[in-house]
């Protein structure tokens, strides 16, 4: 039971993030809030929309972007304290480390991979999608076999764009943050344009009557809804992973977690009303929603361009997805949970190779082998487990560690870390059996790795023998 609860110091952690082994600092508030645009914005605005409107929750979509975004604001302000307080890489896991002991911490940190890797393969196949579009529009076909995973369509085998992109990204990333970070603030730019453009050319095309009936299949629609664009939410902790590379992380990181979110829930209510009020929500159930709509208002010149600008807004939710990904498995090697060879870093570019090459590969391969919807529902309910134990972390380590130094500081606790559990835990219920079904089998599966190889190479359990 020892073994189980035992907690990483704080100070430890920050002085073996300073020491030779950590990574190199180059980031600013700046970069992160535009590190957490680039996660936010992407397959969940562009795609997922549609299929929410359409089948859930019609043109009270904007009750669900509303309900999970409440959801959001919760976690990251409880993320913000963390991030400010224990300033290393590793986002959620690390926190769980130090709050609720190594077992939880585990358990996080397997839950996040269900967040980042899954989430980055779902990403590449949207990416696949909008880009096969592309071409299609100036006659290139890719042959059939290359167009998607077995079984998504007659002749597929195998998504030979989304894993193409899968390694593209994982190049940039292995040389280095800092170029992978100018490159991400670029596209988040462009990705604010399409967005922007889409509301400027769309609004003037609103008809009122597209709202009613507002609520189609009741509230039980907007809570279904409110679960599925979770997704367009996923990205504002991504910020958190890359603690460790930033210069003044106390000040820093709660500026980019809170202002990325801010951003991007603003933009989100706007697209989501205009979006239902100039399409029937009937129709919306389409691959590219956002382009559909303007194409039926008879704005194909603006379709156009925002597909170029979902393709490129797509990308950097990949980079940063993959970018997360690299940054636990780090942590968690570093710290013996598992094996060594992930926590390896680049001499020159100071970049985990090892974790970096070994996630884009398996993204590459569930991206080219699996459809979209399967690996999409396990994201939102692997995230919102580690964000409702996140918010008890906050809580506990208030109790257990009342001085540490924090920068930035949850208002009325434990009041808005409870309410950010419950919020989650609320629309993980509304997920649907099969989803549940797969979350345990994967958490079972984790807890054969920790009590067969962790628990024994535990770095804390070692030092904490030689006591
Ligand atoms: N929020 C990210 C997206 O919508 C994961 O693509």
């Amino acid at each position: 039971m020892n073994s189980l609860s035992r907690k990483k110091s704080i100070s430890e952690l920050l002085s073996e993030s300073q020491g030779k082994d950590g990574l190199k600092k180059t980031l600013g508030a700046l970069d992160l809030t535009m590190l957490g645009i680039g996660a936010i914005i992407g397959t969940g605005i562009f795609v997922l929309t549609g299929v929410a409107a359409a089948q859930y929750a019609g043109p009270g979509l904007i009750l669900s972007f509303v309900i999970s975004g409440i959801a959001c604001a919760f976690a990251a302000l409880v993320y913000a304290e963390f991030a400010s307080t224990v300033p290393v890489a590793g986002s959620a896991y690390t926190y769980s480390y130090v709050s609720l002991g190594e077992f939880m911490a585990w358990i996080i940190g397997w839950d996040l991979m269900l967040e980042y890797l899954l989430a980055a393969s779902t990403v590449s196949i949207g990416w696949s999608g909008y880009f096969q579009m592309l071409l299609n529009g100036f006659g290139i076909h890719l042959p059939v076999w290359a167009t998607g995973a077995l079984g998504t369509a007659p002749g597929a085998v195998f998504n030979l764009p989304a894993v193409a992109i899968a390694l593209i990204i994982t190049f940039l990333l292995s040389i280095g943050v800092k170029e992978a970070a100018r490159f991400n603030n670029i596209i988040v730019f462009v990705k604010l344009g399409a967005v922007i453009l889409f509301i400027l050319v769309a609004v003037w095309y609103v008809k009122p009557a597209n709202w009613s009936p507002f609520l189609p299949f009741g509230m039980k629609g907007v809570l279904s809804g409110a679960a599925v664009v979770f997704f367009a939410y996923i990205g504002f902790d991504a910020v958190s992973t890359a603690a460790e590379e930033v210069k003044d992380p106390k000040r820093d990181m709660p500026i980019g977690i809170i202002s990325s979110l801010i951003v991007c829930t603003v933009l989100y209510i706007i697209v989501s009303l205009i979006l239902t009020g100039i399409v029937p929500y009937k129709l919306l159930d389409v691959a590219a929603p956002v382009a559909f709509a303007l194409s039926f208002i008879h704005q194909d010149w603006a379709a156009g361009i925002i597909s170029l600008g979902a393709i490129g807004g797509i990308t950097t939710v990949l980079l940063v997805m993959l970018y997360g990904q690299t940054r636990v498995f780090f942590a968690m090697s570093r710290d013996g949970l598992l094996p060594k060879i992930f926590s390896n870093v680049h001499p020159k570019h100071k970049t985990p190779i090892v974790s970096t090459w070994l996630t884009g590969i398996v993204v590459a391969i569930i991206a080219g082998i699996t459809p979209i919807n399967t690996v999409a529902e396990l994201v939102n309910i692997g995230t919102l487990s580690a964000f409702v134990l996140v918010s008890i972390g906050v809580i506990i380590l208030r109790k257990t560690q009342p001085d540490l130094p924090r920068s930035f500081r949850v208002p009325w606790v434990p009041l808005i870390p409870i309410l950010a559990a419950l919020f989650c835990l609320f629309l993980m219920f509304q997920l649907p059996l099969i989803t549940w079904i797969r979350f345990v089998v994967w958490l079972v599966i984790g807890l054969f790795i920790y009590f067969l190889y962790g628990i024994h190479h535990s770095v804390l359990g070692k030092k904490n023998l030689s006591k």
